[in-house]
């Protein structure tokens, strides 16, 4: 059966329609996205899912009196649709444990960094500031430890001397497209195994 699919976003959604593009040319099978989920309500990529027709669901963080009723809302609206995965893409909240724990191993994130370098706000700007010759995204599984869990696909792009922020991050993001298609065939497919840190891949 077709796994289903929680992308949730806060912005602009180039992720989710790199996927939602892959996956509607065939060249992602076994998925289909059943949901997108965003704390933002005028986030671009809530309007990019109406347009493909997919189901939307806002769930603003000051809607809401704690930061546990917020995700409890969130939690019991994805449980109700029996989601298979999760895939962050570009949601900009930390989630916490009880979130996380609602689902595990079963949260996908995409970091525009290669971690455990760069973790947090701003990682291309972190990475232009430290001076690496080198960086890249990471697309991992969501553990309470901020961007520091099991690794699945990780993609590196040159930092070249005119970059910029903006254009570091342009690099990337072209990277991140391909990145989280990769991952997500993974673990839709079944073929990897955690063990501990490490995404042993089948
Ligand atoms: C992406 O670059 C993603 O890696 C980053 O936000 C951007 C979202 O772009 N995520 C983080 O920094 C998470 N800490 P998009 O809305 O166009 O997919």
């Amino acid at each position: 059966m077709s796994k289903k699919l929680a992308v949730m976003l806060s912005g602009r959604g180039s992720n989710f329609v790199a996927i939602a593009e892959t996956i509607a040319s065939g060249a992602l099978q076994g998925c289909h996205i059943d949901v997108v989920l965003s704390d933002k309500p005028d986030a671009p990529g809530l309007e990019e899912a109406r347009r493909r027709g997919i189901d939307t669901m806002v769930c603003a963080r000051r809607q809401y009196a704690s930061k546990q009723e917020w995700e409890q809302a969130m939690i019991d609206g994805l449980q109700a649709r029996n989601v298979d995965f999760i895939i962050l893409a570009g949601f900009m909240r930390i989630l916490g444990e009880g979130f996380i724990n609602a689902f595990p191993r079963r949260i996908l994130n995409i970091h525009p960094s290669l971690l455990p370098s760069f973790i947090g706000l701003d990682a291309q700007q972190q990475a232009l500031d430290y001076g690496v010759r080198y960086s890249g995204c990471t697309v991992h599984f969501v553990t309470n430890d901020l961007d520091a869990g099991p690794i699945i696909v990780q993609k590196v792009v040159p930092v070249l001397p005119a970059d910029d922020a903006a254009a570091l991050s342009r690099r990337i993001l072209e990277q991140e497209h391909v990145a989280y298609s990769e991952a997500i065939a993974l673990v839709v497919a079944g073929k990897y195994e955690i063990q501990g840190r490490r995404v042993l891949l089948k």
